[in-house]
């Protein structure tokens, strides 16, 4: 019989005794969110879900009805379990600490409850992005700095992506494992194991509508690709963006690509659009996990010292030598 979630970290554990109790249980109660947030999203119209919430984040944007479910659902099903400290989420302003009434422990988790927002209404996959860190030894009463570590300090990291199936895509630093839904037996069932990205592509993934504020070396970058078997680089390239992170990153992480955010002139104060601690930490150690690469065109993400809970920052991330070439091309401009 194929193996459960549940198997694959006690394996885990007894193998490497990198999944302590009190990480498997988050682990659990993530993907167990999953599957709530998941059912909230095939119900759809039906489930009256969808459309906006008329309210808006910290970062200004206008949060959809299922932006706020899958939020509390992950709040919900999270501060009981004695596992964590606190919480932090693209929809809350500052951290979510395990109120008085639970035992505290010693995780912090970070997520971005519905990635994929625009997708929603229009019945295209969207996801869960999700990381976890420790909460500092030396650190007391947890406080939003806690939360402050860079990428690699991060203990285990994925994502859920909400499409024809629904897939949980998990890594605790030996390498990166997939999990298909079974709506019967309501469990997520292992069905890859040990992700490989191919080191060459020939597909990137760019939002090309932002072309004209593009810096030179992303502008460059994409020239040669559209260039093709008569440019520099002497092959087609194929185009594709869902505009939903998870959904990009899955398919890179199933065959391969390089998707980019890069930073562009229309908010030239921001570094970029996509959010560190949620969306580029947990997405660039899945694809460093899987053999990829993850920059923001100057160094790599999973190095970069976060200031703020909600920062922004650039994005090249997927198949090792084209991330190498585009950051390659930052150094030399
Ligand atoms: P979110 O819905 O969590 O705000 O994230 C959406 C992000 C990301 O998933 C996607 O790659 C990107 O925004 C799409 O941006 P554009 O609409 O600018 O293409
Ligand atoms: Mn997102
Ligand atoms: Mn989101």
């Amino acid at each position: 019989m194929a193996a459960s979630l549940s198997r694959y970290l006690v394996e885990q554990q007894r193998a490497k005794q990198n999944i302590p109790p009190e990480l498997r249980l988050l682990l659990e109660v993530v993907a167990r969110a999953c599957k709530g947030i998941s059912h909230a999203v095939n119900k759809g119209a039906l489930g009256g879900v969808l459309g906006s919430a008329h309210s808006e984040n910290i970062q200004g944007e206008v949060q959809k009805k299922l932006d706020i479910i899958a939020n509390e659902v992950l709040i919900e099903a999270n501060e009981w379990g004695g596992h964590l400290a606190a919480m932090a989420s693209e929809e809350m302003d500052t951290i979510y600490v395990v109120p008085n009434r639970y035992p505290q422990g010693e995780y912090l988790l970070l997520f971005d409850p519905l990635d994929g927002s625009s997708n929603i209404d229009v019945n295209v996959s969207i996801g869960t992005i999700f990381s976890v860190l420790k909460k500092p030894e030396s650190s007391d009463k947890v406080t939003e700095s806690d939360f402050l570590q860079p990428g690699r300090a991060q203990v285990a990291a994925g994502y859920c992506v909400y499409g024809p199936q629904t897939t949980l895509v998990l890594t605790v630093g030996d390498g990166v494992a997939m999990f298909t839904l079974d709506r019967e037996q309501g469990s997520f069932v292992l069905t890859q194991e040990n992700v490989r990205i191919p080191e060459d592509t020939r597909e990137f993934a760019i939002n090309m509508s932002n072309m004209r504020h593009w810096d030179k070396p992303v502008a460059d970058y994409i020239a040669e690709c559209l260039a093709g078997s008569s440019g520099p680089r002497g092959k087609d390239f194929n185009m594709r963006w869902v505009a939903s992170m998870v959904a990009d990153v899955h398919r890179i992480l199933t065959r391969g690509g390089v998707f980019m955010y890069p930073w562009d002139k229309r908010e030239p104060d921001k570094p970029g659009k996509l959010r560190l601690m949620y969306e580029a930490n947990p997405m660039g150690w899945l694809v460093e996990q899987a053999g990829g690469m993850a920059t923001n065109g100057n160094q790599r993400i999973l190095d970069i010292q976060p200031t703020l809970l909600h920062q922004r920052v650039s994005v090249f991330l997927g198949s090792k030598n084209e991330v190498a070439r585009v950051t390659a091309m930052h150094q030399t401009a």
